[in-house]
Formats: structure tokens, C-alpha cells, sequence
């Protein structure tokens, strides 16, 4: 019935997870910079559905990276009610933080890879500090040949390619199994046609691996790919526009570059 070698059955036999629920609630946060009150989300309110891929446009200064942050339980926002599936994020102590962090994946316009590490050691890197019921290099290893990078895994990210650096962060953000992977402009940083490829590459992960997916971009292209594109202005939802097959593309990106209510 199936032309999958025993190797490929394995793989998938440890990576089936349903993607999670993600919803948030009257979210607002708020910077003080001396005097001053900036307003990073107001009152905002989403939902994304388990397993979808959701692009979160804006110009600079909408907010789109306080909202990973605050779903990433990298910053908490001042008032509003997240929650990841069963996680109740804005009520988390420290430790269940800790925990809560690890089983989500989070990938930056910057790579941020360790430089004096292999593309292997980078992938493995979140792994080690834990008593796992699986080979960690394996693991590593594996990830990394999803990512398309199998037979790199000695190199320093000095010697791989933009691209490639990207496809090892987000292998690292993977490595774990997460139900949510957050990127944050994450093809910012690559050309045009190397971002492409690489949101074909996070639609095919989601596709292999059912994760659900957060892309904060300002590149309308990138979203026109996503299953439904939110638009923030001020760190207020303007709107959230499906990605249907029908819908031409043109019209949408018109739509979604269009940033006036
Ligand atoms: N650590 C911070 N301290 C003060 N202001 C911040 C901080 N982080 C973000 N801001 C402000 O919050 C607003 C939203 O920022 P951000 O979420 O980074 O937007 P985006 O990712 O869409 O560019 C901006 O006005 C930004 O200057
Ligand atoms: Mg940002």
C-alpha cells in the first residue's frame, strides 16, 4: 500500500502531533519608556486553528513581534488571556514556563545560530540539557535531512548560505517536536526567490508534521501563501482575510498591502 521504507515509518511514527489551538483573548501590552506609554497590542483578540499556518502582517511598529513574544511566553502582556491548547500561558509559574517553552519552536529574521557550532551540534543544541527517550544526534540528524540539509551536518553556519542557515534554524526549532512553531520574519533576511522557497519548505513541515505556525511578515508574498493573513496597525487587529484557492492572487495581496481599515 505504501512505498515507505521501514526508516521513513519510523520518522513518522515518532512525529505525529496535532497542531495546537491557539487563542488570545483582550490581549493588550504596554512599554514605558520614562514618561512615555507605547502601546504594543491593544485589545487583541484570535484564533488560530490547530495545525493552520497564520501570517501576521503590519507595518514596522505594529506589534507583530510583542505578539509572538507573548505567545511564546517570551514577555507577558498586561492584561488578555492566552491560550495554547490546554495551556493557560498568561497564568504560568516559572517552572511550567520552562515547560511550556519547550514545546514550542521559534525561528528570527537573524538565524541566531551558535557560529562555533556544526549545523548538527545547532540542531542538537536545545535537546542536550534534557533526558530524552530518543538518540539526540539522530534526532538531529533527521531534522536536518527534513530540512533538506542532509550530508551538511559538519558544517559551520560561516559555510552554508543564507537559505541554509535558515532551513538549520528552523530545524532546530523542530527538533523538539513542537505543537507551535513562531517565526519572526523569517525570510527578512533572504532574497526574494530563497524566501519562497523557504515558505514552501515551512508549508511542507506543517503538511509532514501538522504543527501550527505563526509568520509575523511584512512581505506580502510570503502571507499570500499562509491560510489566512492578519493585519495589525498599532497593535490592533484590523482583520483577518482567508487565503482561499479561488481568490486571485493579485486581489489578495492588494488586499493585504491595502493598510488603512
Ligand atoms: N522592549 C521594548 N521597549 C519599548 N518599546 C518596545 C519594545 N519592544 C517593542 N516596542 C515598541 O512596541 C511597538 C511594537 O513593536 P514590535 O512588536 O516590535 O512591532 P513589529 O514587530 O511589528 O515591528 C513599537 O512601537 C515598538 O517600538
Ligand atoms: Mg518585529
Amino acid at each position: 500500500m505504501s512505498t515507505t521504507s521501514g526508516d521513513e515509518r519510523m520518522v513518522v511514527r515518532q512525529l505525529p502531533r496535532k497542531g495546537a489551538h491557539v487563542v488570545l483573548d483582550a490581549v493588550s501590552k504596554r512599554y514605558r519608556l520614562g514618561e512615555q506609554v507605547i502601546t504594543a497590542l491593544e485589545d487583541v483578540a484570535l484564533s488560530v486553528a490547530a495545525g493552520s499556518i497564520v501570517a501576521i502582517t503590519g507595518p514596522s511598529g505594529s506589534g507583530k513581534s510583542t505578539l509572538l513574544h507573548v505567545v511564546g511566553a517570551m514577555d507577558a502582556p498586561d492584561s488578555g488571556r492566552i491560550e495554547v491548547d490546554d495551556v493557560v500561558v498568561t497564568s504560568l509559574d516559572r517552572k511550567r514556563q520552562v515547560d511550556y517553552r519547550r514545546r514550542i519552536g521559534f525561528v528570527f529574521q537573524r538565524f541566531h545560530l551558535l557560529p562555533t557550532l556544526t549545523a548538527l551540534d545547532n540542531v542538537a543544541a536545545p535537546l542536550l540539557p534534557y533526558r530524552t527517550g530518543f538518540d539526540k544526534f539522530d534526532r538531529a540528524r533527521r531534522t536536518l535531512a527534513a530540512v533538506g540539509l542532509g550530508g551538511r551536518e559538519e558544517s559551520l553556519p560561516s559555510r552554508l548560505s543564507g537559505g541554509q542557515q535558515q532551513r538549520v534554524a528552523i530545524a532546530r526549532a523542530l527538533v523538539n517536536d513542537p505543537m507551535l512553531l513562531l517565526a519572526d520574519e523569517p525570510t527578512g533576511n533572504l532574497d526574494s526567490a530563497t524566501a519562497v522557497e523557504l515558505m514552501e519548505l515551512l508549508l511542507e513541515l506543517r503538511r509532514q508534521r501538522g504543527m501550527t505556525i505563526i509568520v509575523a511578515t511584512h512581505d506580502p508574498l510570503i502571507a499570500s501563501r499562509c491560510d489566512s493573513v492578519v493585519r495589525l496597525l498599532d497593535g490592533r487587529v484590523l482583520d483577518e482575510v482567508a487565503v482561499t484557492a479561488g481568490v486571485e492572487p493579485e486581489a489578495l495581496l492588494q488586499r493585504i498591502t491595502r493598510m488603512e481599515p
